[in-house]
């Protein structure tokens, strides 16, 4: 029976351009795990948008003498520009900007609002004096007071993950001037968090599937004892509060762009005409939803939004969330204003996205932070996408297509070893399937290479090339048998690949998308019609390892 799979994944502030940490940390895994579930035939549902709220794109905008809204459309579009030459394939990727958002979030805080759920109370908020203005979240820096890193920000610091009120800040400096503030009362509407905790900690705990690293970091945040948290903000770029009397007040970006993951699902439902359909993936057991995020977003969906899902009632709550860790360039944090940012769009533009998609597949920052660097890039596309992957297909397909008329050879009665290596193909695509399932990513993606590797062993032993000569049937035999193969490997690499497996499928003879050629192994028929084939993947000159340091200004590795 098919499942209904609700795939969330992180919504970028619309600030900056896409990294190759965004793409490791949240988007790659979303799409590949989104590919995945549609091949299976799953009802799958992916979705997420620009984050445009909050100080974030606020910030950006001032130090640009531009407007939010200019920055975020600005940004918006990039991103839209991106996910097309990554192949990330979104059902909707919209943005906090939409009049639908706006009027689900205001009345996801009326409910609450309603419940008792959501409260008012004055509290001391920094102010200051110079700017003559508030300094809500990312306006205020200061020293964190748990791990001492400076730089910790008034809603969060980066580096220990704390979520933070400021006044906690040791040492708080304005953003823009750094100056002291002072602190000045303000009301503001809170979250009742604190009511939550046994109900998330009972339910935290009966996530055995959970990552370690996302159950220890929620487990241990809710066993600290939580705390309600404003959602309300004084600053005008934002979701303004639906109450009266509240000028300058908008909901906090992170109260707002969570319930993203619901405005959205509705919006695509309507986009589709068919406006209830979003029920089917969020009303409470129709499905099963994954929230991809990288690890500094937590907090933020293991305990506030199940806390707002809890509050509000009859929605379904995350089923996983696989987090992942930090992806590190050339062994050294990411930093835009050190140049060790690697942008989608520059790699993009000399290199392709497949071999892109390997490498982050193969180094995922699954349960430990990676590092990318080029030096790692080149190798494994030259020696895995292009000897192992890219050569088995080339010397198969360009020797059947002119040795054999341009199709599939006829077999003979299969032997032991063709048999077994096919077996292995099936049991494989099953294998990767499962982990796909778990979102053991770099796992799934190694088996798929295995498989290659044997199916490259066969050939080298069976030798179809010099065999033709004198027994053109056991060639035959390989042939088909290897082309089976490769039939399997389109298959599990495609999730990973789609750009080469959609290629493959065509080279193989079959017509439409390899997408809905199902998640099985289908052997090429004896007297398929074969397409040309051309190389799946370019080797990379040695050259580019240095290059490529030098641009980013690193030497000598
Ligand atoms: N914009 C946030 C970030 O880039 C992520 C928001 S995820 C959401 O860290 F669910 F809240 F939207
Ligand atoms: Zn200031």
């Amino acid at each position: 029976m098919s499942e209904r799979i609700l795939i969330c994944v992180a919504w970028p502030y619309a600030n900056s351009r896409l990294h190759l940490g965004h793409v490791a940390g949240a988007y790659l895994p979303a799409d590949i795990f989104a590919r995945y579930h549609r091949a299976m035939g799953n009802e799958v549902l992916m979705i997420s948008g620009s984050d445009i709220h909050g100080t974030p794109v606020a910030i950006r905008a001032e130090q640009e003498g531009k407007t939010p809204a200019e920055i975020a459309q600005h940004f918006h579009a990039l991103f839209l520009e991106d996910w097309q030459k990554l192949g990330i394939s979104w059902d909707l990727f919209t943005t906090t900007g939409t009049e639908n958002h706006t009027r689900v979030s205001q009345n996801i805080f009326l409910e609450l609002l309603d419940k008792g759920l959501v409260y008012k109370q004055a509290v001391t908020q920094p102010y200051c004096e110079i700017c003559q203005r508030h300094l809500p979240d990312r306006y205020v820096e200061g020293t964190c007071p748990i791990c001492q890193s400076p730089g910790a920000r008034g809603d969060q610091c980066e580096q220990c993950g704390k979520p933070m009120n400021p006044s906690e800040l040791i040492k708080a400096q304005c953003k823009l001037c750094h100056a002291t503030p002072i602190y000045r009362e303000s009301e503001h509407f809170f979250l009742r968090l604190s009511a939550f905790q046994d109900d998330l900690l009972a339910w935290v705990k009966t996530k055995e599937h959970w990552r370690v690293n996302v159950r220890r970091f929620t487990q241990r945040y809710l066993e600290e004892g939580l705390l309600d948290r404003a959602i309300t903000r004084d600053i005008d770029w934002g979701i303004p509060l639906p109450l009266p009397g509240y000028p300058g007040k908008s909901l906090y970006v992170w109260f707002e762009a969570v319930i993203g993951y619901l405005s959205a699902a509705i919006e695509w439902a309507k986009s589709q005409g068919t406006p209830d359909a979003w029920q089917n993936f969020w009303h409470d057991g129709q499905a099963q939803a994954y929230y991809f995020i990288g690890k500094d977003n937590i907090p933020f969906h293991t305990i506030v939004w199940p806390a707002i899902l809890m509050g509000y009632g009859s929605l379904g709550l995350p089923y996983d969330v696989p987090a992942n860790e930090f992806l590190t360039i050339e062994s050294q944090k990411f930093s835009k204003s050190r140049n060790l940012a690697i942008w989608v769009h520059d790699f993009l533009s000399r290199y392709e996205a497949d071999p892109l998609r390997y490498l982050l597949s193969v180094n995922m920052p699954e349960s430990s932070d990676a590092d990318f660097s080029w030096r790692e890039f080149v190798r494994r596309n030259n020696d895995e996408l292009v000897a192992t992957y890219g050569n088995l297909v080339q010397r198969v397909l360009s020797f059947t297509y002119t040795r054999f008329n341009g199709a599939v050879p006829t077999p003979e009665t299969l032997d032991s070893d063709s048999e077994a290596l096919l077996a292995k193909a099936e049991t494989t695509v099953i294998m990767v399937g499962r982990f796909l399932e778990g979102c053991r990513f770099k796992e799934a993606i190694k088996e798929a290479l295995f498989l290659a590797q044997a199916a490259n062993r066969y050939l080298d032993d069976k030798a179809p090339w010099k065999a033709i000569k004198d027994d053109a049937a056991s060639a035959a035999t390989s042939l088909y048998t290897a082309i089976g193969v490769i039939s399997a490997l389109k298959t599990i690499f495609y999730p990973f690949l789609p750009h080469s497996s959609q290629r493959l499928h065509e080279y193989l003879g079959f017509d439409g998308a390899v997408s809905k050629a199902g998640w099985r192994l289908v052997i090429p028929a004896a007297g398929q019609a074969l397409k040309p084939p051309h190389i799946l993947f370019a080797k990379l000159e040695e050259g580019v390892v240095a290059a490529e340091q030098e641009r980013m200004g690193i030497y000598g590795s």
